[in-house]
């Protein structure tokens, strides 16, 4: 089921990790909004001025947020959260 919402009521928490921390999310939830949950909303710092950086499109279009998930650089409010994924600040533009 690739849907978000599901209408049976069943949600299922899955775990990962941020910067070394357990993260407990809801399935389906994007990563960001993983993170927001848990008030962890500086996902990278700029490449010039090191000014902190989070979500501001939150539909992928930015790239704002991109976060390194298992060493690849991912938009972190479009990739949804896997169980046992590990995921660092920052990431590369592409
Ligand atoms: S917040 Fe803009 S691409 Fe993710």
């Amino acid at each position: 089921m690739s849907g978000r919402i599901r209408l049976d009521g069943e949600r299922k928490r899955v775990e990962f990790t941020f910067e070394g921390e357990r993260v407990s999310a809801w399935a389906g939830d994007s990563i960001a909004m993983a993170l927001w949950a848990h008030g962890r909303e500086v996902l990278r710092r700029s490449s010039r001025l090191g000014t902190p950086r989070g979500v501001l499109c939150n539909m992928g279009i930015c790239y704002e947020c991109l976060v390194t998930v298992d060493g690849v650089s991912v938009r972190s409010c479009t990739t949804l959260v896997e169980d046992g994924m590990t995921v660092c600040r920052g990431g590369v533009r592409g």
